[in-house]
């Protein structure tokens, strides 16, 4: 993976592998939109409306682990709730498995939440508080047509493969269990039905630290049985480094990166990614002391900054970035790195951009 490096930005692409060998991704997404509507005044109509996820577009491949990164409020769960059709998008295409969602022809919503299931950082959310967790776990199936017998034995199997011992645990109740021990719970339910992709929404992020490490494990022993695909949503750096093959950066709605993990956490191609993995938190006593490089709160998602979304905290914003919205634009020729900056955008306008003639030359841009 390294030596693809040396292919940004100016270097010749033949060397750099094809990105991917399957040609058609598990999970595909096309400008995706959602607004939420705010509401005031005595008739309460609609006053504004929260920019949550704008334009989002990225795909994921069958068996990778794509993270999903970005400050509080960047419409990180927004855009999980909106691929599962837990909320309605406003716009924006859904294609799962080469069928596109909600579409007569393609899947329908029902059997895409066969095929895909969430993971929530509350570990009680999902459990029904009055149900053994064994029977938890064998709801799914039987609402959709699984003998009872069958689901029940299912579920034990599952406890099993989650690391608790089925006549053990089987029989307890939710309280009746640690943190830790709930949300392998969760993640066995979400197997019930056999899906073929976990979204994982800080699903270890309410853990300690030497808990989170054994579901971390856990969740990756388990992709490999059963030939999963995960999109790990996390508000930590570290532990998405740790999980992710790839990695995709959102800032106040919008994908600002996405590209393999190793490059985007080595050579950041956005600015926003730079600070943001600048940002965290550093094992060396002399690091901590510097100050963040993003200080402050993100803007209002109601009325976001025109253009590039970042530029009222970035140190290389200039008159391009308040006019142009800054398209995702290759850093690798082969698409499989992309960053949404002028900088970047051969002939944008911006001072660091290279020039048009340049860039297919091989020239400067950064
Ligand atoms: N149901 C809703 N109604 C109105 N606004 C919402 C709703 N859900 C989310 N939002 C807003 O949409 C934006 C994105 O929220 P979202 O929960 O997706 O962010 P996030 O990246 O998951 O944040 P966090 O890291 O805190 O979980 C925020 O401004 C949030 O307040
Ligand atoms: S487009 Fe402009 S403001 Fe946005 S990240 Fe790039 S340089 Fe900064
Ligand atoms: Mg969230």
């Amino acid at each position: 993976m390294s030596d693809c490096r040396k292919n940004i930005r100016r270097e010749p692409v033949t060397t750099c592998p094809p990105a991917p060998t399957e040609s058609q991704p598990l999970l595909s997404v096309k400008g995706l939109r959602k607004y939420f509507p705010v509401k005031g005044g005595l008739l309460k109509r609609q006053i504004a409306a929260i920019q949550a996820v704008d334009d989002v577009s990225f795909e994921v491949r069958r068996g990778e682990v794509l993270g999903i990164v970005g400050e509080s409020g960047c419409g990180k769960s927004t855009t999980a709730r909106l691929l599962m059709r837990l909320i309605e998008p406003d716009a924006g295409q859904v294609i799962f498995d080469g069928k596109e969602v909600g579409m007569r022809d393609g899947m329908t919503v029902t059997d895409l939440r066969r095929h895909a299931q969430m993971v929530f950082q509350d570990s009680y959310s999902s459990l029904n508080p009055r149900l053994p967790v064994e029977d938890t776990i064998a709801f799914g199936p039987v609402v959709h047509g699984t003998a009872r017998s069958k689901a029940k034995e299912r579920a034990r199997y599952l406890l099993n493969e989650v690391g608790l011992d089925p006549s053990r645990f089987g029989r307890r109740y939710p309280h009746e269990l640690s943190g830790g021990q709930r949300q392998r719970i969760n993640i066995a339910r979400a197997l019930a039905l056999q899906p073929q992709m976990v979204f994982l929404d800080e699903a270890v992020s309410a853990l300690d630290k030497s808990v989170e490490a054994q579901v971390l494990n856990l969740l990756l022993d388990l992709r490999e049985e059963f030939n999963l695909t995960y999109v790990f949503i996390s508000h930590d750096l570290n532990v998405v480094q740790y999980i992710s093959d790839r990695v995709l950066v959102m800032y106040l709605g919008k994908v600002v990166e996405v590209g393999p993990i190793g490059d985007v956490y080595k050579e950041p191609a956005h600015p926003y990614t730079h600070a943001l993995l600048s940002s965290r938190p550093s094992m060396d006593p002399e690091d901590r002391k510097k100050e963040s490089p993003l200080s402050g709160d993100p803007p209002t998602p109601i009325n976001p900054p025109s253009g590039c979304r970042f530029r009222t905290r970035c140190a290389f914003a200039e008159d391009v970035c308040a006019r142009a919205v800054p398209a995702l634009t290759p850093i690798r020729a082969d698409g499989s790195w992309l960053a949404a900056c002028h900088m970047i955008i051969p002939g944008s306008g911006h001072s660091r951009a290279a020039a048009i003639n340049e860039a297919t030359t091989g020239g400067t841009n950064g």
